[in-house]
């Protein structure tokens, strides 16, 4: 089966990687500003409490790639190379600047107004994350993150200006990036310390029950204002392999594999999995679950399943084995001897997309979309103004063969947008030396630069192969 005719290619973003201006028109400070770059960040991303200081000098997030003044530029770039459709975030703190403020910052919503009209002006869809790790950092501060209830009703609040506002400009919605992310870098996913919990378990897997409830209800919201919306649920995707054929190995992979689809399992198919009560037991958690959540939960499932694709994964159900774990996109995973990795240590496993998708398919037979694929790498501008990315180019031209293979084997797939398609600041080491983009931004670590953008060699090969609808690749 080839990819549809109608096939929704296009490339990601998300606010707090990209906007810069963090403290402009009116935004509050969301907790991304206040997190480190380099090698102290992952603490931060996990335990803010143990770690976190007031001042860590520059914070390359703060200017990033200035796109809240450069959009039009940029998006005239991506309408260059074909952009069918564009992935982008809200900042919750442009919008709601304390989380629980009574009124909206229409500072913030006209920003969004003007982006949309810009991309509709070329024919590109929005596809729009309500939340992309950006929870108010006053939500933080004073009510202590998800794991407390009233953020529920502060995101049900702000998801339903969102609608309102927008609701007949944009179609496609995801409720929260990543949200699996919240249990390895649960500050990042839920705003949550949980460095003095007497149960890290307990505040992770509360948060997650209001994080999904909120998500339905956003859903509920959509569909009463405008049901052309599609609403997604968003998975930070890689399926598990298990290390060796013992079948302790097949089932510690098994056990991770539903540590990821445990979210999915209820945005889907609307309820909690069985084997979830078993795990909330294990882990001592008592789950407060409020009247009507259940139903909530029940009655909004999402449309489409949407997920990030970087790497597969690989453990053992030996201590002395998983001794060896290692980090990559803050999911631990054993080396694959088969594999290479990106100069960050992500494992490079094109074929795993296509096995990812075919299990997610198999599982939920809702349309997927890639949301998010690509390769974090050091580029060079040479002088004549060029960025010669053959390695991106690969990477991707490897994946995107995957995917349509996957295709092939009866997934059904609405899109995909490659991520960071522009040079933006990375989520895990919050640098802007990890560049994924087709076009370079001429910005470096410690705020030099021009903020110049500049074709990379992949940006005419992308625009081929969305012109060819992925047959050049
Ligand atoms: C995903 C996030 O986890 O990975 C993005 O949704 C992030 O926000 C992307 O940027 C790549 O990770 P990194 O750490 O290389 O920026």
């Amino acid at each position: 089966m080839p990819l549809r005719g109608d096939f929704l290619w296009g490339g990601a973003i998300a606010a707090n990687q990209a906007e810069g201006a963090y403290q402009s028109g009116g935004k509050g400070m969301s907790l991304v500003d206040i997190l480190p770059s380099g090698i102290e960040r992952r603490n931060a991303l996990e335990n803010p409490g143990r770690t976190i200081k007031t001042d860590y000098g520059y914070y390359p997030s703060h200017e990033s790639i200035n796109f809240y003044e450069n959009y039009k530029e940029d998006i005239k770039l991506f309408a260059e190379m074909g952009f069918k459709i564009f992935r982008m975030s809200i900042s919750w703190p442009r919008i709601f600047p304390n989380g629980d403020d009574e009124k909206p910052n229409e500072a913030g919503l006209g920003f969004y107004d003007d982006v949309f009209d810009e991309l509709h002006k070329y024919g590109i869809e929005p596809l729009v994350t309500i939340n992309h790790f950006d929870t108010p950092l006053a939500l933080f501060e004073k009510y202590g993150g998800w794991k407390n209830r009233k953020l529920v009703d502060f995101y049900e609040r702000y998801a339903r200006v969102l609608f309102d506002r927008y609701g007949n400009k944009v179609k496609y919605w995801l409720t929260h990036n990543e949200i699996n992310m919240l249990l390895h870098i649960p500050f990042f996913g839920a705003a949550i310390d949980v460095s003095e919990s007497e149960n890290p378990d307990q505040d992770k897997y509360q948060s997650a029950h209001h994080q999904l409830v909120a998500s339905s209800i956003a859903t509920k919201i959509a569909n009463e204002t405008n049901t052309d919306i599609q609403i997604g649920c968003m998975l930070a995707a890689g399926e598990v392999y298990y290390n060796t054929p013992a079948p302790k190995d097949v089932y510690a992979a098994l056990k991770a594999n539903r540590e990821q689809y445990f979210f999915i399992d209820v945005q889907s198919r609307g309820y909690y999995p069985s084997y979830a009560w078993k795990l909330f037991d294990d882990l001592g958690i008592e789950l407060k679950i409020k009247d009507g959540d259940l139903e909530l939960l029940k009655e909004n499932t999402v449309d489409f399943i949407s997920f990030s694709y970087y790497s597969s994964r690989l453990v053992s159900a030996d201590p002395e084995v998983n001794r060896q774990l290692q980090g990559g996109n803050a999911f631990d995973s054993l080396r694959n001897p088969y594999l290479e990795a990106s100069d960050w240590g992500w494992q490079i496993d094109p074929l795993g997309l296509r096995i990812t998708m075919n299990q997610v398919y198999d599982r939920y037979q809702k349309p997927l979309f890639i949301v998010e694929n690509g390769l974090g790498a050091k580029d060079e501008l040479t002088e004549d103004g060029k960025v010669y990315d053959d390695y991106r180019i690969d990477y991707m031209k490897e994946h995107l063969v995957e995917m349509i293979n996957a295709v092939d084997d009866g997934v059904e797939l609405w899109g995909y947008t490659s991520w960071g398609c522009i040079d933006l600041v990375s989520a895990g080491t919050g640098e802007m030396k990890k560049r994924y983009g087709f076009i370079y931004v001429d910005r470096d670590n410690e705020g030099n630069g021009t903020d110049r953008r500049y074709k990379k060699k992949s940006f005419d090969w992308y625009r081929s192969v969305i012109n060819s609808n992925g047959k050049n690749l």
